[in-house]
């Protein structure tokens, strides 16, 4: 698991191995918009403030995604025990 902190929100959460980011916030409170839960959508995508994603998403370019700022949050996980997004 790790952990996420939503700084807008001024929600931390520990997600799970068996749920999304999103599932984990919004089950604490932060309105996260989701559509397709599948990363092909980008509904869902947020900034990074700090972290590292693992990106799990076909929405984002590979470009996109080696720049590390911004993240689907229906499906992608974190590579760093913390991920801070400005959600
Ligand atoms: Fe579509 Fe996350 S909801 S990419």
């Amino acid at each position: 698991s790790f952990e996420v902190v939503a700084e807008q929100s001024g929600v931390t959460v520990q997600v799970g191995e068996n749920e999304s980011i999103a599932d984990a916030l919004k089950a604490a409170g932060v309105k996260v918009k989701v559509s397709c839960e599948q990363g092909t959508c980008g509904t869902c995508l947020c900034d990074v403030i700090e972290g590292t994603p693992e990106h799990r998403d076909v929405y984002l370019t590979e470009e996109e995604k080696e720049d590390n700022d911004q993240i689907t949050l229906c499906c992608s996980r974190s590579l760093s025990p913390r991920l801070v997004l400005d959600i």
